[in-house]
């Protein structure tokens, strides 16, 4: 087994950001080094609870948490997730409390610290609005400059929007910090709705972790309000955990088809406000291009989440990690 990859995840949880976070902990191709935490879904004290709480529900709060922005730089995100993601972002569920704290050092200063000192590329996965990211690039551009990989849950090349016709939620939740990311030259894939959309986890596929144990039947109860949302809102009998999928090519780069493309955003304050609009006329070159995901295998990605989070009643967490 190859040395595991160094990961962070900046997150908002969040459903699927939940799945996200307990995906990596079943992955020994990485290391969950740090969670840092960010507004989004709900308000970041709630965000940050409940990585504390998923955390300690596989037994891993052992992971520092850290907690960041509170708002987006610019513009406060017109409305918050509850609606999708439950009131207090679990999907109804009150996991127990974690033992743990957040750490004392906000996220920027946590992922600084991190990336200055880690011997090997650390790869981040960012899975909320990229408030955070942008803060570390304009606080710490030396230690951004130090990131491996940024897999970045967000926006679209052609799907449109979730929030808005024509923006996705990470994405229009910050349009600016977005912006900001998109453009810097750090090594990006952007897992955008285009692979997300097909990917579907069913009932079966829930059905199957689910009986694995505590943990599986728990993350399949928080999937619950997303599955009843997904069922109400398009009709469909399975859920689309973005934030998994964009953990899975962190875990195993190369997951995604990705094309090199120039990525903008609109930052406007109109109807197109946090629209991600992707070049797709060429193959880019310039340094400030994003590997945009345009390829994706959704069985191949649906039954990796499975297996891995059925894992993770399986093998109890590697008590050395503690
Ligand atoms: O559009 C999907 C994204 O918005 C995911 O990160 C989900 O958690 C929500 O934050
Ligand atoms: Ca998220």
């Amino acid at each position: 087994m190859p040395t595991p990859i160094p990961l962070v995840i900046d997150t908002d949880p969040g459903i699927d950001d939940a799945l996200a976070i307990l995906l990596a902990l079943a992955s020994p191709e990485v290391d969950l080094r740090l969670v840092t935490t960010v507004h989004g879904n709900v308000e970041v004290a709630q965000t940050t609870e409940n990585a504390l709480r998923v955390l300690h529900l596989a037994g891993r709060s052992d992971v520092p948490v850290a907690a960041g922005a509170r708002e987006s730089l610019v513009h406060p995100q017109p409305e918050r997730a509850g609606h999708v993601h439950g009131a207090a972002g679990l999907g109804g569920v009150e996991l127990p409390p974690s033992p743990a704290v957040p750490i004392l050092r906000p996220a920027v200063v946590a992922l600084a610290e991190l990336l200055m000192s880690a011997p090997q590329p650390v790869t981040i996965a960012a899975v909320g609005p990229l408030t955070n990211i942008a803060l570390l690039l304009r606080v710490f551009p030396d230690a951004a400059a130090r990131i491996g990989r940024l897999v970045v849950m967000g926006g679209s090349a052609w799907r449109g929007g979730n929030v808005t016709a024509a923006a996705e939620f990470n994405i229009w939740a910050d349009a600016e910090a977005a912006q900001a990311v998109l453009t810097s030259s750090l090594p990006t894939v952007l897992v955008g709705l285009d692979v997300t959309l097909p990917t579907v986890l069913d009932e079966a596929g829930i059905a199957r972790f689910a009986a694995a144990g505590p943990i599986g039947a728990t993350a399949a109860a928080i999937l619950q309000q997303y599955l009843d949302h997904a069922r109400t809102a398009y009709g469909t009998t399975g859920v689309v955990v973005h934030d998994a999928l964009a953990v899975t090519e962190a875990i195993l780069p190369g997951t995604l088809g990705t094309v090199r493309r120039d990525v903008v955003v609109d930052t406007g304050l109109g109807f197109g406000r946090g629209q991600t609009l992707v070049d797709r006329r060429t193959v880019s070159t310039a340094p400030t291009a994003v590997d945009v995901a345009e390829q994706v295998d959704s069985a191949a990605a649906v039954e990796f989440l499975v297996s891995r989070l059925a894992s993770l009643d399986a093998a109890p967490p590697d008590a050395a990690r503690r």
